[in-house]
């Protein structure tokens, strides 16, 4: 069956697109409101886009009262966020974590998710995740003629759970497992990691 944008809704596409592209990781995203509490929500366009330096997205929309969501607007205003790689048993909270709360409310606390400090580091991490990128506004740019916010962060520095590494030897590894992480599925389901395969490939990987 073939489905084209042109003879359907955006809405039908979109959800008919967020169904093929799976399993999609979740990034769940604090940063700073201007009353100094923290924002968090979950987006789930979310990649690394490039390795020199470091750069990863999230794609950010607007609310339904027209204005830039609260990520987008604190993002654009105070440059640094932390994403957090959502473990499966936060389920509930990271679904909390996308209500809408009034700018400024934050979710943090109306959550009772607790944070910790990373040294150097203007922005507390989430207690939970094994996995934070502290992260710098690199560029936003906006997207198609809805004007998605399409967010490039530049990666300063990864906090990883000293349980998720297993090998500090000439190649870092980190296990999965430990990671746990939610990914996002079309419409109200998400996907757990399940079973890791280990492929070779017949070259050495680049
Ligand atoms: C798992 C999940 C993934 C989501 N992914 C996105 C996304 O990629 N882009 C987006 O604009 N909203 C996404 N949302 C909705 C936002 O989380 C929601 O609009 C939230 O209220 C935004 O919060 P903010 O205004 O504090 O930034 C997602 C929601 C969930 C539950």
């Amino acid at each position: 069956m073939i489905f084209s944008p042109a003879g359907l809704s955006t809405d039908v596409f979109y959800h008919l697109l967020n169904q093929a592209i799976i399993p999609r990781p979740i990034a769940w995203v604090i940063t700073r409101n201007p009353n100094q509490t923290y924002n968090l929500a979950p987006f789930s366009y979310f990649n690394g886009v490039a390795s020199e330096p470091p750069i990863i997205m999230i794609s950010v929309g607007w609310k339904d009262d027209s204005t830039r969501k609260d990520t987008w607007v604190n993002i654009d205003e105070r440059e640094d966020f932390v994403v957090h790689i959502p473990p499966a048993e936060m389920a509930e909270l990271v679904l909390g974590s996308s209500q809408a709360l009034p700018f400024g409310v934050s979710e943090t606390d109306h959550l009772k998710i607790k944070t910790a400090v990373v040294e150097g580091e203007k922005l507390p991490r989430l207690v939970g995740p094994k996995a934070a990128l502290f992260c710098k506004k690199h560029k936003i740019i906006e997207v198609g003629e809805d004007r998605q916010g399409l967010i490039l962060g530049e990666v300063k520095k990864l906090w990883m759970d000293d349980a998720a590494v297993k090998n500090q030897g000439e190649k870092i590894l980190i296990d999965p497992q430990i990671i746990n992480p939610l990914s996002r599925l079309g419409g109200n389901e998400y996907s757990l990691l399940g079973k890791v395969s280990s492929l070779r490939r017949s070259k050495p990987p680049i």
